[in-house]
């Protein structure tokens, strides 16, 4: 694999034609459709191929800043402390333009094949601002990054082995952990919001894909060990959610430390206020009603939704429970990574 003379070290496998199968069964957007990247075998989009080594291969400027995730971990949020912390607390701009477009999104394009504006059109939405959304976000932003003013603000949920290998010598990564299971059940409320993924199963059926390592991005717990690993370098920041979550103070002071700032404390107490669940919730620069409006997302579900460590007790029964807990043992053996959590 690779494009043109760049160099991109992975090779890909497609997957079983029965597993295939029943991830298409439990999608109903016919486009869901991975393979497997690397030995660590990511499950991504087939359309990552296209730029898979572009990506690898981005040009990196000194004052990057990556707010790094597997999904549902707490990226929007981290994502909002991180920029205001970083733009001298400008809620102004914050406020007037969208998260979505403050942070280029690497890894989003992959959502959409070819003929996906067939599909939107037929089975989505036809209104015109949806198409004008979607069409910017089924855009790989690679090229956009090459123009886009210093400091740079990248948000992706690929893992790092994907991401340029020099990216920690460059710029400053933060990256966020969240407790799987919370993740699941957010992951699962997510690829019902999205109507692009549409997943028409129950949370079962959804754990059962996540834990086999047949949903984006995973194996889970490849991801998160290979930032963990990193956790010492100067460059990078990881947080665990479930910390901001409960101490949100001395979360915002060590992002606050690393990227160099000193708020006062009045200016903390605002930026706190700021990112309550409450009020983020409510802020239309982040929360993505807008996609709501044109028809792209699901009535009955939220993308800034409940905003709680835990809430993932509702949803598992005493076998998923004890599944989990030896998914989680056997994955945490053979490293000293521990969620505040467990
Ligand atoms: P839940 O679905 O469990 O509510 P991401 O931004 O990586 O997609 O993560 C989304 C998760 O972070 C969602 O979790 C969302 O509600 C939660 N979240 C977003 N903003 C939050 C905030 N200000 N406080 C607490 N949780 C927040």
């Amino acid at each position: 694999m690779g494009k043109g003379e760049l160099n991109f070290p992975f090779e890909y496998e497609e997957l079983k034609p029965e597993e295939r199968h029943e991830i298409q069964k439990l999608f109903k957007c016919p486009y869901v459709d991975y393979i497997s990247v690397g030995p660590k075998k990511y499950k991504i989009q087939r359309r990552y191929l296209e730029e898979a080594a572009n990506i690898y291969n981005m040009p990196l400027r000194k004052d990057d800043i990556f707010v790094l995730t597997y999904q549902r971990s707490g990226t929007t949020w981290t994502q909002e402390l991180v920029w205001l912390l970083a733009n001298d607390l400008n809620y102004e701009t914050a406020r007037a333009i969208p998260l979505l477009h403050r942070y280029p999104f690497l890894d989003i394009f992959f959502f959409f094949s070819k003929d996906w504006k067939d599909y939107c059109r037929k089975n989505i939405s036809d209104d015109e601002t949806a198409l004008k959304i979607l069409e910017q976000i089924a855009t790989p932003v690679t090229n956009l990054l090459l123009s886009t003013p210093s400091p740079r603000m990248i948000k992706s949920h690929l893992p790092l082995s994907l991401l340029p290998p020099t990216l920690l010598d460059n710029g400053k990564v933060v990256y966020v952990a969240r407790d799987p299971r919370d993740v699941a059940v957010s992951s699962y409320h997510h690829s019902r919001l999205f109507k692009v993924l549409d997943f028409s199963g129950t949370f079962k059926e959804f754990w059962n894909l996540f834990i086999r390592d047949l949903f984006t991005l995973t194996p889970y717990f490849e991801h998160v060990k290979e930032a963990w690993e990193k956790r010492n370098h100067p460059n990078m920041l990881f947080l665990f959610y479930e910390n901001l979550s409960k101490d949100m103070p001395s979360v915002v002071r060590r992002v606050a430390d690393f990227l160099g700032k000193d708020p006062s404390p009045e200016e903390m107490s605002r930026l706190r206020d700021h990112l309550s669940f409450e009020n983020f919730r409510k802020n239309e620069s982040v929360n993505m009603e807008d996609l709501k409006d044109c028809g792209l997302l699901a009535k009955d579900e939220k993308f800034i939704r409940k905003g709680k460590s835990g809430g993932w007790r509702d949803y598992f029964d005493e076998e998923m429970t004890q599944q989990a807990e030896k998914w989680i043992a056997d994955n945490l053996r053979d490293t000293d990574l521990r969620f505040p959590t467990m």
